[in-house]
Order: C-alpha cells, then sequence, then structure tokens
C-alpha cells in the first residue's frame, strides 16, 4: 500500500522577540494576565525586510536538507498561510523562486490556523496519486502585519513563524500518513475575521485607520468551538484507525492557546507528557504552530521511527482537521 511519509521538517522564526513585559507598555495588560490566560511568555515578531514567503523558503531549505532532497527535485509546494505578501503572486509560487524549485509548481491553501493541516492533506493525496514526486507542505505567518496592535484582546496572542515538511511515497506499511479528517463551518465566520481588504469591504484609508484589516475575534466563543471542534476531530483520527489515546506517542495540537490544549488533551485522555508544547515561546502563529513544533520534536529526538502522531488543528472559517500518522 502507498503511503506519504515525511522525509525531513525545518522551521524558521524573525529574530526579534516581542515579551510579555514589552506588551506591557503598549496596551492595558501583564505578563501575569497573558501568562495565565493564554501560557504565552513572548513572541517572534518580523522585522522591515522580513516576508512570508522568506520566512517560508527559510523553514524549507532546512527540510529539504534534512530530506536529502535538491530544490530542482521538488514537484509541488503548497502553502497555508493567511498572511501572504501579496494577494497575487501565491506564496508557494514565491517560494519556488527563492528556492530555485524550478521544476516546482507552488500554490496557497486558505484556511486559517488549519493551513498546515490541510496544506498537508492536500500534499498527502498529491503523493498517493504520484508516488514517486516529492512535496513540500508550508504552514507560514507573518500574523503581525494583520494585528491590531492597539487591540488588547487579540495582540497579546499572536506571533510569526514558518514551519514546512517534505513528503514522499513509501511502501513501508508501518510508517506514514495513515487519515487525514478535515471539516468547515462557514456559518461561524464572524466569531473570527479579518473584515476589510477584500470585496466586500475592499481596501480604503479609512479601512486602515479602523485597522480592519486586522483579526477580529470573540475569543469566548472561540474558545468554547476550539476545545469541542479539536477533540471531536481527534476522536474521529483514533476511531478511523481503531486506536485509542494510549497509542499517540506525541499528540500536538494548534498552539492557541495552553488551556484550550490541555482541555483538549482531557476530553481525548491523553496525558500531558505526551502533547508538545512551545506557545511560551512563540505565541500563537496560525498555521505555522504545528510544523513549528513538528520540527522541533523531530530534531531534539522526541519523536522516534514508529511513533504515532496525532496533529490537531483548528481556526478561522471554522476551519478544523486532524492528520494521524506513524513516524
Ligand atoms: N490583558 C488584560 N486583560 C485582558 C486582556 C489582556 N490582554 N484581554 C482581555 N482582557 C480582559 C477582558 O477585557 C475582560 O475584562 P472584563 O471582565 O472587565 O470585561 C477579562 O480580561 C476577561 O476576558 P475574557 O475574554 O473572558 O478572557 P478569557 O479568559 O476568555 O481569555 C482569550 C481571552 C482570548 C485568551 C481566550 O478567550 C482565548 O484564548 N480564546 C481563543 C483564542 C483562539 O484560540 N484564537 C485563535 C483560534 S485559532
Amino acid at each position: 500500500m502507498n503511503r506519504s511519509i515525511i522525509l525531513g521538517t525545518g522551521s524558521a522564526v524573525p529574530k526579534k522577540i516581542l515579551t510579555n513585559q514589552e506588551l506591557e507598555s503598549m496596551v492595558d495588560t501583564s505578563d501575569e494576565w497573558i501568562s495565565s490566560r493564554t501560557g504565552i511568555k513572548q513572541r517572534h515578531i518580523a522585522e522591515d525586510g522580513d516576508t512570508t514567503s522568506l520566512l517560508a523558503a527559510e523553514a524549507t531549505r532546512q527540510a529539504l536538507e534534512m530530506a536529502g532532497v535538491k530544490p530542482e527535485e521538488v514537484d509541488m509546494i503548497v502553502v497555508g498561510t493567511t498572511s501572504p505578501d501579496m494577494i497575487m503572486p501565491n506564496t508557494g509560487a514565491l517560494v519556488q523562486k527563492h528556492l530555485g524549485a524550478s521544476n516546482a509548481f507552488g500554490f496557497d491553501v486558505y484556511a486559517a490556523c488549519s493551513g498546515f493541516v490541510y496544506a498537508l492533506t492536500v500534499a498527502d493525496k498529491f503523493v498517493k496519486d504520484k508516488p514517486e514526486s516529492k512535496v513540500v507542505a508550508i504552514g507560514a505567518e507573518l500574523l503581525s502585519y494583520i494585528t491590531d496592535w492597539q487591540d488588547r484582546n487579540t495582540c497579546v496572542l499572536f506571533g510569526d513563524a514558518a514551519g514546512a515538511a517534505v513528503l514522499s511515497g513509501t511502501n513501508d506499511s508501518d510508517r506514514g500518513i495513515l487519515s487525514t479528517h478535515l471539516h468547515s463551518d462557514g456559518r461561524l465566520w464572524e466569531l473570527l475575521h479579518i473584515p476589510g481588504g477584500g470585496v466586500v469591504y475592499p481596501p480604503s484609508g479609512e479601512m486602515a485607520e479602523r485597522r480592519d484589516h486586522c483579526i477580529r475575534m470573540h475569543g469566548n466563543e472561540v474558545f468554547k468551538h476550539a476545545v469541542r471542534s479539536m477533540a471531536d476531530v481527534a476522536q474521529e483520527a483514533l476511531t478511523a484507525n481503531e486506536l485509542g489515546p494510549d497509542d499517540v506517542d506525541l499528540f500536538i495540537p494548534h498552539q492557541a492557546n495552553i488551556r484550550i490544549m490541555k482541555k483538549v488533551a482531557e476530553r481525548l485522555e491523553i496525558p500531558l507528557d505526551r502533547v508538545y508544547v512551545n506557545i511560551e515561546r512563540y505565541g500563537n502563529t496560525s498555521s505555522a504552530t504545528i510544523p513549528v513544533a513538528l520540527d522541533e520534536a523531530n530534531r531534539s529526538g522526541r519523536l522516534k521511527p514508529g511513533d504515532l502522531v496525532l496533529l490537531d488543528a483548528f481556526g478561522g472559517g471554522f476551519t478544523w482537521g486532524a492528520v494521524m500518522m506513524r513516524w
């Protein structure tokens, strides 16, 4: 049976760090409030010259090097992002340019914080169709450009980062991606959205003045939906593979809030020592949280061949999804 397998991972963050203490001088907040309500201590923030595609390309370079794959061997680049360099061209095409991946085609998927799980699912299907192909799945965001730095409800939460995975086919029946599970519910779009900048509310001076190109969120409502949907889709992935919580070696949930992660793990009965948490260092980097965590777990030796890994995401749309794999 042909499966896709991850051959290499990579991640990158901008150099500049913004701490909770520094945020105290920007909005009416405190390190104590941010740490206790979210688990976040600091986040990386882009500076002049940083772009989403450059950060994505840096993460991909590392992933290709680990995989032993040359840029010209790549067939497809799929990027999950909600903060592209430009509306057009797509980020995948720009990553292709930065890498010199001359034989690849690139495009973006647009699923907010679920972007990497969506991109990985598309990559998995492509590799299953063409097992000899080399495909890059990326989650990359510079959320600092779509964050309202005067809104304490949101600006303490987000950060910038990129993560990448290189996939190809395998005949090894014991390893690779076992199943993918995607969902969305557009009826709930207003709970987490960016009002301006599209065709409904086109760019204008007034729009910029009101900072309506920035993320707007009903935090409490999003929290409840995130817990329920992430627990449900992770359970769906376990059931589909006839597995239970004890089988999971590493659970990598989207890093939006430590309290969401703990509640989801509790519902699934997965102990916290098998939950990957790095939100304290990066904040919520949307589609980048899962691939960055995956790369850290991989490079630190926390992942061993044969380990059962469960990825679980939730984001604006709403979108949510899970990926079950044998490392
Ligand atoms: N610093 C200090 N106080 C703050 C604050 C901040 N940065 N942000 C909000 N508050 C205040 C609120 O104004 C409110 O004050 P009030 O009681 O006087 O009205 C109080 O803290 C509680 O606000 P509330 O929104 O109920 O807090 P919460 O415990 O729900 O935590 C979030 C807020 C945003 C951290 C939480 O709802 C959350 O994480 N939601 C999901 C976010 C998410 O996952 N988003 C992305 C999905 S991919």
